[in-house]
């Protein structure tokens, strides 16, 4: 993944944010060391970022999609009451496993509930309502997604959109079309930013979060 903004802004930005907590220090470590894939995870900026919008938002209900190694559900879950819940989707068994323990060994362990299997066959089985959802998974359901959870968002509800600059492929010229992920998150995004049902703006954190409102 490209940076987005200045590699040493973001690194300044992230410095001058709270800490995280022990717990997804060591997450994150762990996460670098053994996984290729490592920059899926939202890491320490957004990860704050999100776990701020959780608490402004005073959101009780919280819907993800792609927990991958647990980073940004455990980040979130910070923010919650203690009624709280989160309900995190995931496909990958091992990525599951990695979440579950990490979970378990955290303070949140009881706020947390991983459902594996494809996303929208569990959002599907979800009656809702939620107060926040962050998409984070597959980019080509970006559309699916964003239409399964629409109806399930309580009114004043928040929908976090993640990876919606993909390393600024989405402006460039010349971009390869044929791309898929590149293509889906194009259409998306201009979906989304055309969708008289919602309110949105997109950010440009890391990869870009877009956050949309129901009107
Ligand atoms: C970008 S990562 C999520 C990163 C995570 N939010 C974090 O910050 O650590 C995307 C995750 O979505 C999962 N995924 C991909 N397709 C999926 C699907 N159809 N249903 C559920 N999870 C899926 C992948 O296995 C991967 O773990």
């Amino acid at each position: 993944m490209a940076d987005i903004t200045d590699r040493r802004s973001e690194r300044y930005a992230a410095e001058h944010s709270s800490p995280e907590p022990q717990h997804l220090v060591e997450l994150s470590a762990l996460t670098i060391e053994s996984s290729p894939s490592h920059r899926m995870m939202v890491g320490r900026l957004e990860g704050r970022f999100l776990k701020m919008l959780v608490a402004i938002s005073r959101a009780h209900s919280v819907l993800e999609i792609g927990t991958f190694t647990g980073y940004s559900a455990l980040s979130m879950a910070e923010a919650l009451p203690a009624t709280g819940r989160l309900v995190t989707c995931e496909l990958d068994e091992r990525h599951a496993s990695i979440a579950q323990k990490a979970i378990d060994a955290s303070p949140y362990r009881d706020r947390i509930e991983i459902r594996r299997g494809p996303a929208l066959e569990t959002i599907a089985l979800l009656p809702g309502p939620f107060d926040l959802a962050f998409i984070d998974a597959d980019k080509g359901s970006y559309g699916a997604y964003y239409e399964a959870v629409l109806p399930k968002m309580s009114s004043g509800g928040l929908i976090c959109v993640d990876n919606v600059l993909w390393s600024g492929r989405v402006v460039e010229d010349g971009t390869d079309e044929t791309d898929p992920d590149t293509t889906a998150i194009k259409a998306f995004n201009d979906l989304v930013a055309s969708d008289p049902r919602v309110e949105c703006v997109m950010v440009p954190i890391r990869d870009g979060v877009t956050l949309i409102r129901p009107r």
